[in-house]
């Protein structure tokens, strides 16, 4: 075993360089291979779920329009943002979003938790023009998603797609992605089978003419279920885990 003398490993570069990828080799492997076994890394956090379609097509209109340049959505654990913003975000908050948007700028609030804050109607002014109820709000007026229609015949592929890449939509959330985007907008419709598929979806008409879903509606459906599947104040952290 003289090569595996000090000094001979150090005066011979190759085998010292051998020697050494085995070395952080099964560093790697002590570290990487218990992740293959198990499903997740992020732990399951009771009430999280897959975006209804009427919400995946406000958060395709958030992404498209750059909302994230502005707004984060991620509370970090320390105690000015909690008292501000309520409880710091989990992992298992954002284990659906394909792209998540933490964001990395504030020059508007936080947005993780800004669900049931405000009234569907306070949206509509807002997204029209924000200086209509924040005076001294710097954000650009979004009134123009009202007069467009949201693209309800590519939402199942949308589903498909993200199914794809590990989100849990079922067959049959696939089959009814438009028929359930049509629910959730319309304040006349039955939402038994919607509210099942998805619990917790905030129904009833987001201040657009029922006989067209458009992309303000979808948003406003999207910013209303921020951060409300986990129901914080009601249980104890043991209770919060599946
Ligand atoms: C140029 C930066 C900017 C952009 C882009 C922007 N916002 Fe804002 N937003 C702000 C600022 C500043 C405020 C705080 C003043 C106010 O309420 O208007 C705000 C406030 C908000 C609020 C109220 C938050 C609260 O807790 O009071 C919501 C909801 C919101 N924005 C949604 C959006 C959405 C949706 C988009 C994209 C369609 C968007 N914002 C794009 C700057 C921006």
């Amino acid at each position: 075993m003289r090569f595996l003398n000090h000094k001979f490993l150090e005066q011979h570069a190759v085998l010292l360089a051998i020697m050494t990828l085995i070395t952080v080799a099964i560093g790697g492997i002590v570290e990487i291979v218990p992740l293959f076994t198990i499903e997740t890394t992020i732990e399951r956090v009771k009430g999280v779920r897959p975006y209804s379609p009427l919400e995946l097509a406000g958060r395709d209109i958030y992404i498209r329009e750059g909302c994230y340049l502005c707004h984060s959505q991620m509370i970090r654990p320390f105690r000015d943002e909690v008292e501000r913003y309520g409880h710091y975000s989990l992992a298992a908050e954002s284990m659906y979003d394909h792209p998540f948007q933490w964001g990395s700028e504030r020059q508007g609030p936080d947005l993780a938790r800004v669900g049931g804050k405000y009234s569907n109607e306070w949206h509509v002014a807002h997204l029209a023009n924000p200086r209509d109820v924040v005076p001294e709000s710097i954000m650009p007026s979004y009134a123009f998603l009202a007069d467009r229609p949201v693209d309800l015949d590519h939402l199942a592929d949308h589903l498909r797609t993200l199914r794809l890449v590990g989100v849990p939509y079922t067959d049959e959330m696939i089959a009814n992605a438009k028929v359930d985007a049509i629910a959730q907008d319309d304040p006349n419709a039955d939402t038994t089978a919607l509210l099942k598929r998805y619990p917790g979806a905030v129904t009833g008409g987001f201040g657009g003419a029922p006989e067209m879903v458009t992309e303000r509606d979808a948003l406003i459906a999207y910013l209303q279920m921020l951060g409300t599947l986990v129901k914080f104040r009601d249980v104890s952290p043991d209770d919060l885990k599946q």
